[in-house]
């Protein structure tokens, strides 16, 4: 699939990634330029560079990168003509699927080819991916992309309506994924392209849940077993990395201080209640006057305060700071929070196994045949 070659040549299919947001594919066609709000560059100009470089627009305006096609960027990058499967998605129905190097596969929809193009690696040129589409100009825009990015080997692609006419192979694939409005329809012509050797599996891909209700209604009755319904969500956590905290020695400075401050204002508070109570106390005595201005009142001095909070001073006291100063710079402290928000619901995903029965394993791949217990 796509270039192996380590430099760009004329004729491949380039991934242009400009922002998170804008990626997209590029024909290297030389003669052709390429525009964009991050400048002006000529085709010919990204010849001969290597796959991954970083080039800069002839007018100054910004920069590129022109990076090797995966299925996963060509997820990201491709032109839509429908609805596509994302990365999150088709991980997880490659994997329920059990679909691997040398599995035999059909979908239907073919779409935009984004799920195609992740099979196809996946599957490699030992496995092969039956693809359907009723969509004829669709249809024929993927086969073309499927052409040109090597896959024509791999996948072979009809124009068909699966509901009504059904697949081009019996008993012949290990897994079937079905991105169709009404899936319910195909069950019965899935069922009959399964291998009957060996257990198989189904993927019915529906945004709502009366669709998914219908299709396992056809699962059961289709005698398929262990239906499953999934749906893949992702929640973005944010990761930041907190300054390190401070040295041991400075954290202690610092609370002294405060607690310093805290000692004096308390002191003040007293000093000065008192000093109201005896001006406002008209039967007091002269001597009863002097008594209370004898009373302890706010210290004057820090020594003095130092003394009545019993603070030890951080320039006599000795704290060994050689462990917690090493820890805490080396230290460094992650944060991560959950987005409150949930998102990439695109649809529910119906998972069913057909286990055979011993009659029609036996009936099935005659060099291969089930042994029941
Ligand atoms: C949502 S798209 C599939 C997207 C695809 N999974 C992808 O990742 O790009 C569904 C496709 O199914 C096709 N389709 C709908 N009903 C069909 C049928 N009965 N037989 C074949 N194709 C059908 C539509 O034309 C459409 O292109």
């Amino acid at each position: 699939m796509w270039s192996t070659n380590r430099e760009v040549a004329a004729g491949d299919v380039v991934i242009i990634w400009q922002t998170r947001e804008l990626i997209q594919p590029l024909l290297i066609t030389p003669g052709k330029d390429f525009n964009s709000r991050f400048g002006h560059y000529k085709h010919t100009d990204l010849v001969g560079l290597p796959y991954g470089s970083k080039v800069g627009s002839r007018n100054g305006n910004g920069f590129i990168h022109i990076l090797r096609p995966t299925p996963e960027l060509w997820t990201m990058a491709l032109p839509h003509r429908t609805q596509i499967l994302y990365l999150a998605d088709i991980a997880f129905i490659t994997s329920w699927l059990d679909i691997r190097r040398g599995s035999r596969v059909i979908e239907a929809g073919t779409g935009s080819g984004s799920f195609s193009h992740s099979v196809a690696r996946t599957i490699g040129s030992t496995g092969h991916l039956y693809s359907y589409e009723f969509h004829e100009a669709r249809a024929d825009k993927a086969r073309e992309e499927f052409t040109r990015h090597g896959m024509g080997d791999i996948v072979t692609l009809t124009h068909r309506n699966v509901c009504k006419d059904g697949f081009t192979v019996d008993n012949s694939v290990d897994s079937v994924f079905l991105d169709l409005p009404a899936p319910w329809d195909a069950v019965e012509h899935a069922k009959k392209a399964l291998r009957k050797d060996c257990p198989t599996r189904i993927c019915c891909f529906s945004p709502c849940m009366e669709q998914v209700l219908r299709t396992v209604s056809a699962l059961n009755e289709a005698g398929f077993t262990d239906i499953t319904m999934y749906e893949t969500l992702l929640r973005p956590h944010e990761v930041q990395q907190l300054p390190s905290p401070l040295p041991l020695s400075q954290v202690v400075g610092k609370l002294k201080k405060m607690e310093e401050k805290r000692e004096e204002k308390r002191l003040r508070q007293i000093a000065n209640s008192s000093k109201r109570k005896r001006e406002d106390d008209p039967s007091a005595t002269d001597s009863d006057k002097k008594a209370r201005t004898d009373e302890p009142s706010a210290p004057q001095g820090k020594e003095e305060m130092k003394r009545q909070i019993n603070l030890p001073d951080p320039a006599t006291t000795e704290i060994d700071t050689s462990s917690s100063t090493q820890v805490t710079t080396q230290a460094k402290v992650n944060l991560s929070k959950a987005s409150p928000e949930v998102r990439g619901h695109t649809s529910y995903l119906t998972f069913a196994r057909l286990v055979p029965m011993l009659k029609q394993a036996t009936e099935g791949v005659k060099e291969n045949p089930v042994v029941s217990d």
